[in-house]
């Protein structure tokens, strides 16, 4: 796989986004009578602008947030108030797209939820309603545990791009939809291709291109940040540095066994006191099944970054490692 810069890549999809939301906008306007907040047609107009803005272009910028290379170091928090204020301004744009259609529809006798795409289109707008809450409650609130934060995260993960590809998909339909409405024999049918329809069909294009490239951005490691930073890393790293769990692999570098890992969780006291990782004994015993495996991963990255070494080991002498897990 080609490494590119993010910087260029990011500039790349902003225009892109940029082009998405104004061909959006030429297409209401130039083609479908223009803007208006009435219960009129010109008041649905607003509805594909909103949703293009928000939920595509929006969301797909405050998803590659922490794709910065700047957001890795320092404090995390300024990266995440970013993250959080950029899908509430997204939030707010779908909620008044929504108005708008649902307006719509009841001044004209319109019957509601009946399409294939409105039912897309809610369910992404219900699952990016409780992705915002989950995850206002899970990494912004400062009471909340670290282990909801442990476990929640890769859940935060896979909902973040579920959400871009159903907003993908709404998208693309809706327009779809609009032009089969639209496009009628008593204008100029939709099969003899006018001009509306081919730009409307290549603004279904290159909102595919967008957000496919948003989905790429995502999914490529270079561009992640390094798991050694975050807060979750620091905890677990912390709370297994004191297992005595850690074996001394054949290359003198330290490791750790899941099953060493779910057997120390599941013989903890639920008796004694949270550690420094603010880990309560009692849900890391509960949770030893899930979070072993995580836990396992996190300890051996950050065991390599440390360069921690086993006695005597070729490694510990090449790198005069003082320091030693065992
Ligand atoms: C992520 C983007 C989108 C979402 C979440 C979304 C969501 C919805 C929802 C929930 C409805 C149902 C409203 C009702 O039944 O009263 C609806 C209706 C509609 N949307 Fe969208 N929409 C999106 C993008 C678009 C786009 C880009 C267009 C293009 C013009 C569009 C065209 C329509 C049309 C024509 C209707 C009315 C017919 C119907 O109920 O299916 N939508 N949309």
């Amino acid at each position: 796989m080609p490494t590119f810069q993010f910087l260029p890549f990011a500039a790349l999809l902003g225009t892109l986004g940029f082009l998405c939301v104004v061909f959006t906008g030429f297409w209401s306007h130039h083609w479908r009578g223009g803007f208006a907040w009435d219960g009129s047609t010109k008041m649905f107009n607003w509805h594909p602008v909103f949703m293009v803005t928000g939920m595509l272009v929006l969301y797909g910028a405050a998803v590659l947030v922490y794709r910065v290379p700047s957001s890795w170091e320092g404090r995390k928090l300024p990266w995440k108030l970013l993250h959080a204020a950029l899908t509430l301004t997204a939030f707010v744009l779908v909620v008044l797209g929504l108005v708008a259609v649902f307006r719509f529809h009841n001044a004209t006798g319109t019957p509601n939820m009946y399409s294939l795409h409105s039912w897309l289109g809610l369910t992404a707008v219900l699952f990016f309603s409780c992705q915002w809450l989950m995850g206002f409650a899970a990494f912004l609130l400062p009471w909340s545990p670290a282990w909801l934060r442990i476990i929640y995260k890769p859940i935060h993960v896979f909902f973040g791009s579920t959400i871009l590809a159903l907003a993908m998909a709404a998208s693309i339909s809706g327009i779809n939809e609009k032009l089969f409405f639209s496009l009628t024999n008593k204008t100029v049918p939709y099969a003899r291709l006018p001009p509306e329809a081919w730009f409307a069909n290549f603004l279904g294009m290159l909102i595919l291109v967008f957000g496919l490239l948003v989905l790429w951005a995502l999914a490529t490691p270079a561009w992640k940040r390094p798991e050694s930073e975050s807060l979750e890393a620091q905890q677990v790293s912390s709370q297994t540095a004191a297992l005595g769990i850690t074996k001394c692999g054949r290359d003198g570098q330290p490791s750790v066994e899941i099953e060493a890992v779910r057997d120390y969780l599941e013989k903890l006291d639920v008796h004694k006191s949270m550690g420094p990782d603010e880990l309560h004994p009692r849900v890391l015993k509960e949770l030893a099944a899930v979070i072993a495996e995580p836990l396992e991963s996190k300890t051996s990255e950050a065991a390599a970054r440390k360069r921690s070494c086993c006695p005597d080991s070729p490694a510990r002498r090449a790198a005069r490692c003082s320091c030693c897990w065992h």
